[in-house]
């Protein structure tokens, strides 16, 4: 796979974990980097909050040099904050910044903040020219094609990104109004990629080879991110760019497998967050290792009773 230069960013190879709120913390990210990512984002994080000062937003952007190199996402809606929480998440140690124009949530669309941006080309250009201004890491962003199906605004906002000194860009290839179901719109992403002056990442439905491949033969792609088909899967990364340079399929991931990635998920998780909160995040996580096995619902049951790491331990026993 190729390597990438984000500004001064040397990023290993083109295949990226992509960020997911309340998922792709210290532990997720760690598992994935041993699985081959090349990049590993941070959850969305509030611009606002760090600009506070929340220590719980500031635990988000604790980062272990084995992830290395992370980007950390913030998201808001107006230019003071997100420059001043850039300069926070840069003096934190991240090595990219990364701005979320694409969430539709609507939590996040009522500060005016994520893809309700789209809606603002001058206010995306003041955000994102202030944000550059303010750091010395390379500031990326990730968006989606626009709010319905067939529309397409990436290229436009590709253009805006660009004159505002934005190194990458990352396109969901979907719209909003999809959030993250159907497949991606290949059109919509080739036509982002055409004539683009920076890195251009595709993202969305990205689960295998084929799916992985049918953004990769798009012209002037820049490497793919793969977010809910990375979870509990996380030698995808080095499958597919395997696969890339030798044409070859690896095998898929046995069940065993899947489950000594949960009891390493579990571990890394209570380490970072103590057992309680540590297992507690546990439950949004676990289904992804365990959806094809048998007896998954009253599996995933235990799994939301679980309070202490002996409850654990037994589960494992039950998994084995
Ligand atoms: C639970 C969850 C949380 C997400 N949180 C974020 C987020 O914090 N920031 C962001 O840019 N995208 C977020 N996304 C979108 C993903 O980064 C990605 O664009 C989307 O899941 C499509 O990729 P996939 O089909 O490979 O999963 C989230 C998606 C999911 C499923």
């Amino acid at each position: 796979m190729n390597k990438l230069l984000i500004g001064n960013i040397e990023i290993n190879n083109n295949i990226f974990l992509a960020p997911m709120a309340g998922l792709t913390g210290c532990p997720l990210r760690r598992l994935a980097k041993q699985g081959g990512a090349g990049l590993v984002y941070t959850e969305m994080i509030s611009a606002k909050a760090l600009v506070y000062g929340d220590k719980k937003t500031k635990k988000l952007l604790t980062i272990l040099n084995e992830e290395r190199p992370v980007a950390a996402q913030i998201f808001g809606g107006d230019s003071y904050s997100m420059s001043e929480a850039a300069k926070i998440v840069q003096d934190l140690g991240a090595d990219i910044l990364d701005i979320n124009l694409g969430c539709p949530v609507r939590k996040i669309a009522k500060i005016g903040a994520g893809a309700k941006l789209l809606e603002n080309e001058g206010l995306i250009s003041k955000i994102l020219e202030s944000v550059v201004k303010n750091v010395k890491i390379p500031v990326t962003i990730k968006i989606r094609t626009g709010f319905l199906p067939k529309q397409n605004i990436a290229p436009r906002i590709i253009e805006i990104a660009q004159n505002c000194g934005i190194k990458m860009v990352v396109v969901h290839a979907r719209p909003t109004s999809q959030r993250h179901s159907i497949a991606p719109d290949l059109n919509a992403f080739t036509q982002s990629c055409d004539g683009a002056k920076i890195p251009i990442i595709g993202n969305g439905g990205i689960v295998n080879e084929k799916t992985a491949l049918e953004f990769l033969k798009v012209p002037n792609c820049a490497g793919i991110m793969i977010g809910r088909g990375a979870i509990g899967n996380y030698s995808i990364f080095r499958r597919l760019k395997e696969f890339f340079k030798t044409g070859k399929k690896g095998f898929l991931p046995t069940q065993k497998e899947k489950i000594k990635w949960l009891k390493q998920h579990v571990i890394y998780s209570t380490e970072f967050y103590g057992e309680k909160k540590g297992l507690m995040l546990m439950r949004k996580v676990a289904h992804y290792y365990i959806k094809n096995i048998p007896n998954a619902t009253k599996i995933r049951g235990e799994v939301n009773s679980m309070t202490t790491l002996k409850d654990f331990s037994n589960l494992l026993n039950i998994l084995r």
